[in-house]
């Protein structure tokens, strides 16, 4: 199965590339990501051409990179620029690849595929999420042993939620009046997955917004698809005969890069609209969201990865749901951009 290369990946949140170089796995190709002494952040390749030591392993020297084992140095371009051995003179060959890296939003975003092709106009815009105030509340990561795709589907069907999370749903039965409605659309590249509950009871999770929370109102949770990964979740829980701005909000991004075929990266961002200076909140909220993914999500989507005797879904003929609507959309759109990038 082949992955989609020109185009943006996320490779970290900004907030964790310190001093340290960091190694990582993207598209099954070792990356070293380095902060170089003037801020940038610089992405190359994790081998050495010398003993294929992982330059992560080295140390930083301006905007360069000294590999740990030998000591020859390589730019930010990958160009090797120093040999302490015999005459200093540079090896042929003696260089590694350099992969675009733009910082935006609080995102490291790398370009996986050619580098004359990287575009920083094509960046998706998550800013919506960056305007609101408490954005940056709380932000988490998880290694998914799953193919990223699966991860995927699984924020596209919100019908697992009240199956699989229970913090997030409420344990009682739906009150007289409760109404779900459905809705996915699909605008160029962009899909939707809408869901709205009508005379809903409000869950522990928006509850934690208010002093105190009607106990009926209206929950939307829309999630919103973009290639090659990367998605937005408007959601929120408002008061019958209330405004959506009113209402608790947890607007979210969730960015999903593959590591290889069979493991995932999974970056997420949690903001709210209510509460925002309650710092014990954050971090009850932090945990709260990390455990629906950690102990809810990533077990279900790691064992149903593990049942798959190969990773196309669609080979499987699986059995389908309405929920499934937006993720095959997605599944069909992605396939349609990698077979596009593979015939040209
Ligand atoms: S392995 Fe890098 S210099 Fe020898
Ligand atoms: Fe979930």
């Amino acid at each position: 199965m082949k992955f989609l290369r020109n185009t943006w990946y996320c490779a970290g949140w900004s907030q964790d590339l310190l001093d340290k170089p960091l190694a990582i796995t993207l598209l099954n190709e070792p990356v070293v990501i380095y902060r170089g002494e003037d801020g940038t952040a610089i992405a190359l390749e994790d081998r050495c051409p010398h003993r294929f030591a992982p330059l992560s392993k080295g140390k930083v020297q301006g905007n360069n990179i000294a590999c740990g084992y030998h000591g020859l140095v390589f730019d930010a371009k990958g160009n090797g620029t120093y040999n302490p051995h015999g005459n200093g003179a540079i090896p042929k060959g003696c260089s590694v690849k350099y992969y675009p890296v733009i910082e935006a939003q609080g995102v490291i975003w790398i370009w996986m595929g050619e580098a004359s092709q990287a575009d920083p106009a094509s960046i998706i815009d998550i800013g919506e999420c960056d305007k609101r105030e408490g954005w940056t509340s709380v932000h988490g990561y998880l290694n998914v042993k799953c193919h990223y795709e699966l991860v995927a589907d699984n924020l596209l069907d919100l019908s697992h939620v009240p199956y699989l999370h229970s913090f997030l749903s409420s344990d009682e039965e739906p009150p007289a009046g409760f109404k779900e409605e459905r809705k996915v659309e699909v605008e160029g590249n962009t899909v939707w997955s809408m869901h709205w509950n009508y005379n809903c009871p409000v869950s522990p999770l928006f509850s934690l917004l208010w002093d105190e929370a009607p106990a009926i109102g209206t929950l939307r949770a829309h999630m919103c698809w973009q290639p090659p990964s990367v998605l937005y979740l408007d959601t929120g829980f408002s008061a019958e005969n209330g405004t959506i701005e009113d209402g608790a909000c947890f607007p979210g991004i969730h960015l999903i890069t593959p590591e290889n075929e069979h493991t995932s990266h999974y970056f997420y961002a949690v903001a709210r609209n209510k509460k925002l200076d309650d710092a014990g909140l954050n971090e009850g909220i932090r945990i709260q969201i990390n455990n629906a993914f950690e102990f809810e999500d990533e077990p279900m989507v790691e064992a149903c990865h593990e049942r798959m005797p190969e990773t196309d879904l669609i080979a499987l003929k699986p059995v389908y749901l309405p929920g499934d609507v937006a993720g095959m959309r997605a599944r069909r759109k992605l396939q349609e951009l990698i077979q596009a990038e593979t015939s040209a």
